[in-house]
């Protein structure tokens, strides 16, 4: 952590929610389903796919996961109603994943039961790596019921070669293609070196191989970087093994890189923005920020330029 970084984090606590409130407008969509349905119009408009993320992660109470599952349910009706262009990312923490295992694989089970009703795609995000391998069990149980669900593998991660290898075989055996759905970055939480790469190249290089893995077993990719290097990297395997379209997908957060998105729609290839919406803004702005400060300089550059 650099000297700003450590400064801007550890002011933080101090600065008013007003004023973090315009910090986090370029990266969260608002803290109503309307405003993030208008996000996403927009979007479509574009000729982006989106992905609505709830605000709501990491509860310490069980019955904070009811109003999660409620909005999720919310979103996937009104997202089939308007024919929008848009699936849903969750994370299992926000169903109590840290608290309670089996009742939070209840409450995503209502999630998938509204996803199923409009037959859309739900993505579980990868949290941090207390949570891996319960993450991964449970994207191989959901993929048992539907293939219309997807994982999320992080290039720091050490593990995630291999974990690519049981995805790419669907060691679940579920529904889906027997090649797996994932999304694949570079990984916001702060972890050990014993587990994970710290270098900046070594974890390019890692998300380059990851990707190139996955991409030559057939599996379905989310490549979600908005590092102008690896999408090249990406982009010149896509073209070595001659894929179609709908083989693979960008994908960017909201607010981030808008002129890279717009040259890779503008070439046909398909792109999401993922759009966290919800009450709990202020909680993920302040998190993302303690847990990952680099992330304070984006902000601070992005205080002098509009949401792209
Ligand atoms: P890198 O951080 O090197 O950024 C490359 C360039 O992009 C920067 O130089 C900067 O210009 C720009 N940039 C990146 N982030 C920015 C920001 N916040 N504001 C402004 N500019 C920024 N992580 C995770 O652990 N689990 C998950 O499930 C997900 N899910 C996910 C979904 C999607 C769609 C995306 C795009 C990302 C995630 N992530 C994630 C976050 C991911 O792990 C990573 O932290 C960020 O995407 C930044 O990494 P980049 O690959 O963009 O590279």
């Amino acid at each position: 952590m650099n000297i700003v970084h450590s400064l801007i984090v550890g002011t933080l606590p101090f600065v008013p929610k007003s004023l973090v409130r315009i910090f986090s407008s370029r990266y969260v969509a608002g803290e109503t389903l309307a405003e993030a349905l208008a996000v996403v119009r927009g979007l479509n408009r574009e000729g982006c796919m989106a992905t609505l993320d709830v605000l709501g992660e990491d509860v310490t109470r069980l019955e904070e996961t009811e109003e999660t599952v409620d909005e999720y349910v919310r979103a996937l009706d009104a997202i089939a109603r308007e024919g929008l262009d848009s699936n849903v990312s969750v994370k299992l923490t926000a169903f109590g994943l840290k608290i309670d295992p089996e009742r939070c694989r209840r409450q995503f089970g209502r999630v998938l039961d509204a996803a199923a009703r409009h037959n859309t795609f739900v993505r579980i995000d990868m949290e941090d790596s207390s949570v891996t391998e319960e993450t991964i069990r449970i994207y191989f149980e959901t993929r048992q019921r539907t293939e219309k669900s997807g994982v999320v593998l992080q290039a720091y991660l050490r593990r995630s070669r291999e974990d690519a290898k049981r995805v790419a075989t669907d060691e679940g055996r579920g529904k889906g293609n027997g090649k797996g759905n994932v999304r694949v970055c570079k990984g916001i939480y702060i972890e050990p070196p014993e587990i994970a790469y710290q270098g900046r190249e070594e974890i390019r290089d890692n998300y380059a191989a990851l990707v190139d893995d996955l991409l030559e077993a057939g599996s379905y990719v989310g490549i979600a970087t908005h590092d102008e290097v690896l999408v090249e990297r990406a982009l010149a395997t896509i073209e070595r093994l001659r894929l179609p379209r709908e083989a693979y997908e960008f994908q960017m957060l909201l607010g981030v890189a808008g002129d890279l998105r717009r040259r890779l729609v503008a070439a046909g290839h398909r792109l999401r923005v993922y759009v966290p919406y919800g009450r709990s803004w202020y909680g993920y702005s302040m998190r993302r920020l303690k847990e990952n400060p680099a992330i304070a300089g984006h902000i601070v550059r992005n205080l002098f330029s509009r949401r792209d």
